[in-house]
């Protein structure tokens, strides 16, 4: 891979997703992968709370025969005795050899990336970007429905602050799919994001509820409300309770229709979905160990 750092999905073109795909498809097939790096560090730096993220990238950099360090909350860092985002990183630097960081600051991760001289992954960066997380969703999309073209993607919940979503969207106006967004008249999705569509010339509608439009969908891709990105508690609760997909909802999908969430989930879908062949979301979650060891991989053995 070219790029030294992941940091936003909109710094890749097409051709380089598919090739992070395939190659993430072409490690979960290798028997011998528990060896090329070993040696070599992972650095976890989370200054906000992950259980996938976090735990996908060390069993990714472990399989592939490294080592992992880090911190998992900022509680847990320097960064609470005043010591700079800077420092931390110049510090990092010198213990790892790749570096893996989630912060609540937009551009956080681009900023760490011109600090130091190791690959920086983006792991989250507030309400901006989560592109591993995007690609582990395009892998489980192209895994459930065999193609990423010619596809009927509804998103639901929060697409206002939703990085997942951001991400999710600028990657999906590389393919030839329809979008449909549902949520809330006050988490609908920024602007830019809008424009970086038009501009792409992707179709997408807004709306508020998806009952009228799931049946015509290939994919609902449905996200929690992000309780931490709200300033005033009362704003939150006004939304909290948005969406709740169940079984009797699905009765009458499409064979192929498939339900994927980044999770965590809250209240946005009834466990009595999990049991239908629709469920897709426990999947998208182990897929995150094989895109992760793609993406670390192409980063370190350039
Ligand atoms: N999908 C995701 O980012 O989950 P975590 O916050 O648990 O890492």
């Amino acid at each position: 891979m070219v790029k030294k750092d992941i940091i936003s999905i909109r710094d890749f073109s097409r051709e380089e997703l598919i090739h992070i795909l395939d190659k993430a498809k072409e490690l979960s097939a290798d028997s011998e992968k528990h060896t090329y790096l070993q040696g070599k560090i992972l650095g976890t730096v989370f200054y906000e709370t992950s259980t996938r993220t976090k735990i996908s990238f060390n069993v990714a950099m472990k399989r592939l025969g490294g080592n992992v360090i880090g911190f998992s909350h900022i509680k847990n860092s320097s960064f609470i005795k005043g010591e700079s985002f800077y420092d931390t990183m110049k510090i990092l630097e010198g213990y790892c050899d790749i570096i893996a960081l989630r912060a609540p600051w937009e551009g956080a991760a681009r900023y760490a990336g011109e600090i130091v001289s190791v690959p920086v992954i983006n792991a989250g960066d507030g309400a901006n970007q989560h592109p591993s997380q995007t690609l582990l969703d395009l892998y489980t999309i192209r895994e459930t429905q065999g193609r990423l073209d010619s596809l009927n993607i509804g998103i639901m919940g929060d697409l206002k602050y939703g990085r997942t979503v951001h991400s999710l969207l600028m990657a999906l106006a590389h393919f030839d799919c329809k979008i449909s967004m549902f949520s809330p008249p006050s988490l609908r999705v920024p602007s830019r994001f809008k424009k970086f569509l038009s501009e792409g010339n992707i179709e997408f509608q807004e709306f508020e509820d998806y009952k009228d439009s799931v049946n015509d969908l290939d994919i609902l891709y449905v996200t929690r409300v992000q309780k931490e990105r709200f300033g005033d508690e009362r704003e939150y609760k006004k939304v909290s309770n948005a969406y709740h997909l169940k079984k009797a909802d699905i009765l009458d999908v499409k064979s192929n229709f498939r339900i994927l969430h980044p999770l965590p989930r809250v209240d946005e879908i009834n466990q009595n979905v999990d049991s239908t062949e629709h469920a897709a979301y426990f999947q998208q979650a182990r897929n995150g160990v094989t895109v992760r060891e793609a993406l670390i991989y192409l980063l370190l053995m350039r």
